[in-house]
């Protein structure tokens, strides 16, 4: 399998999507410009890829796949507009580009992510037919994206700037602020194929905990032009994150253990899950 050509043509066809989504919102308004900033700014687009995945390794319905995993990036894209902001992480760049407050102001910028998040939801019941699977579908990512998920994730990850947090307490909060909408694009793969929605956490559990964990490191021994934004800003705010919590050898063996574990989780899908095996490793080994 040439694994860099069936990415690029899920992020080309994720892309395409999401531009489309943006000329859909109304025009002649501030919000919608500064939605439509965030959201075609770039970005990695791992989430709706890995719904795509998912799906594609399960012989599912890949139109519904990408409605979902599109939903799933205005939420991502929402979650960082707000990360960003002065009350929050306080951050200029974003994806190479000033953060959505910078160029549009922080009123705007938090109405942008608010609209972000509402039209996620009604994208997918303007677009899926099957009303069950839409239903089960928003029914896990609106757990995933709420207090029980990300939302309480990012709770917890405030309260770990002024307090230290334990190693348990931090692996919690990152299986919520960025493992359970790892969760949710699984999810969307999952349940576009006819399967339960859970049935995809083996991997993305695994994943979506290296996924942060890499993002602390990347944090510490990262390139700003490559990463689009602003580093060493966890060590500056003296957060709690794997690497200032162990150090960067035992952040790295942590983020080899769970990588591995995904590869193994990698087992219930068609052909061992060749792709989603190698999108770990490509993650394991991300520069941005
Ligand atoms: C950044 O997410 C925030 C985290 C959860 C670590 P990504 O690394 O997926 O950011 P983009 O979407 O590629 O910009
Ligand atoms: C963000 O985590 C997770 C979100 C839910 C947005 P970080 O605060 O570490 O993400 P970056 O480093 O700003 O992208
Ligand atoms: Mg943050
Ligand atoms: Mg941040
Ligand atoms: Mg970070």
């Amino acid at each position: 399998m040439d694994f860099n050509q069936k990415l690029n043509g899920y992020t080309e066809k994720i892309n395409g999507a999401l531009k489309s989504i943006a000329e859909s919102f109304p025009k002649n308004n501030i919000v919608s410009e500064a939605m439509a900033y965030s959201l075609l700014a770039g970005g990695k687009r791992i989430r709706p890829v890995i719904a795509l995945a998912v799906a594609d390794s399960l012989g599912g319905d890949m139109d519904m796949a990408l409605c979902f995993g599109c939903a799933l990036e205005m939420i991502h894209t929402y979650s960082l507009i707000h990360d960003d902001l002065p009350c929050m992480d306080n951050d200029t760049l974003r994806r190479g580009m000033p953060t959505c407050h910078v160029k549009y102001g922080e009123a705007y910028a938090l109405l942008a992510g608010d609209g972000l998040l509402t039209y996620a939801f009604s994208h997918i019941t303007r677009n899926v037919k099957d009303k069950a699977k839409a239903f089960d579908f928003i029914n896990y990512l609106s757990a995933m994206a709420g207090i029980e998920g990300m939302v309480g994730g990012q709770t917890d990850d405030i309260k770990a700037e002024k307090e230290r947090a334990d190693i348990e307490t931090l692996y919690s909060i990152h299986a919520r602020k960025t493992g359970a909408l790892i969760n949710a694009a699984g999810a969307a793969g999952a349940i576009a194929s006819g399967c339960a929605a859970s049935f995809a956490e083996g991997y993305t559990k695994s994943l979506g905990l290296a996924f942060q964990i890499k993002d602390d490191i990347l944090d510490v021994e990262g390139d700003e032009s490559k990463m689009g934004k602003t580093l060493m800003k966890d060590i500056n705010s003296e957060k709690s994150t794997f690497v200032t919590l162990l150090g960067l050898e035992c952040a790295k063996a942590e983020l080899t253990k769970e990588t591995n574990k995904a590869i193994e989780a990698c087992a219930a899908f068609k052909d061992e899950g060749e792709f989603l095996t190698l999108l770990a490793k490509a993650m394991l080994e991300r520069e941005n």
